[in-house]
Parts: C-alpha cells; structure tokens; sequence
C-alpha cells in the first residue's frame, strides 16, 4: 500500500528534489516511531544532505562515514539496532537509537541513500530493509537523477 501511494505522488516531469520532498512528508507521516528521515544525495564521494522531515541534521557525509557513509561505500542496507555500538555512528539527533539506511541505486549506480532514525532500539528488521529497498528501487527508477533541481 505504501509502496503504491508512493509510486502515485511521483510526478515524473518535475525535478527530482520536488518528489523527493513528498516522498520524505509523506513517509514521516505514514511511519510509526520514527524521530527522522530524508535523503542523502551523492556529489564528489560525499552524501549532501537532500529533502528530510525532522530536525536539523548534518550537511555533508563523507563516503564511509557513519552509517550513511558506510552505506555509501558499500551499496548494502544499513540495519542498525543500537546506533551507539556502531563505530563512527554520526549523531545529529542524540535521542536518535536505531537507524537503517538503504542505497538508492540506479543501474548499480548510487544516486543517493535514504535514513531513517528511530529513538527506540531495534526499529527496523529485514521487512521494513525489504519495503523500503522496494521504495528506493521506485524512486530510483522514476526521478531524473541528471536534473536533481
Ligand atoms: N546517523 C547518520 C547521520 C545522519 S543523521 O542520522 C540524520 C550516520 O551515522 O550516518
């Protein structure tokens, strides 16, 4: 249902960062027990940060840095069930205590990664990993990523 009400807010003829906007508003209202989620975009092996709901967060990631950046870096979903065990974890939110992030792939190539934060331990499981790696495969598809804004 996510995944098919997601699919219809993408307007394939406006600039990318628009539908990645209404994808951020509207996965933050749809999730339960969620603290943030955005989008992290790549330019020059780092993640800038892109369309999110929350709080403020950190601006730039470089690739192997934090969860984003190993995400980055290796192309694999992040699971993160107690973010203060993982080496390197960046903290923009300290209420912040489990995260995943998912690369956004297109062709194999990584366009940018989508986070969610959580302030309750072990949020995410292989479900959610599967749900939201089908949403980062429909947003990966449907946006132009050579004209981003
Ligand atoms: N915790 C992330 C940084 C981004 S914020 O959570 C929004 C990380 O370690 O990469």
């Amino acid at each position: 249902m996510l995944k098919e009400q997601l699919s219809a807010l993408i307007d394939t003829s406006a600039p990318t960062i628009s539908n990645l906007a209404n994808a951020a508003a509207f996965l933050w209202h749809e999730l339960n027990d969620i603290s943030w989620i955005g989008f992290y975009l790549v330019k020059d092996e780092t993640l800038c940060l892109g369309p999110f709901a929350g709080k403020p967060a950190c601006i730039k990631i470089p690739f192997g840095k934090g969860v984003c950046g190993t995400c980055a870096k290796t192309k694999e979903i992040q699971i993160v069930g107690d973010v203060h065990k993982f080496p390197g974890h960046i903290a923009c939110d300290s209420a912040s205590n489990s995260e995943i992030v998912i690369p956004i792939l297109l062709d194999g190539k990584l366009q940018g990664v989508l986070d969610i934060d959580s302030t309750s331990f072990h949020r995410f499981d292989e479900n959610d990993s599967s749900i939201f790696n089908e949403i980062c495969s429909i947003l990966a598809s449907k946006c132009n990523w050579d004209e981003i804004c």
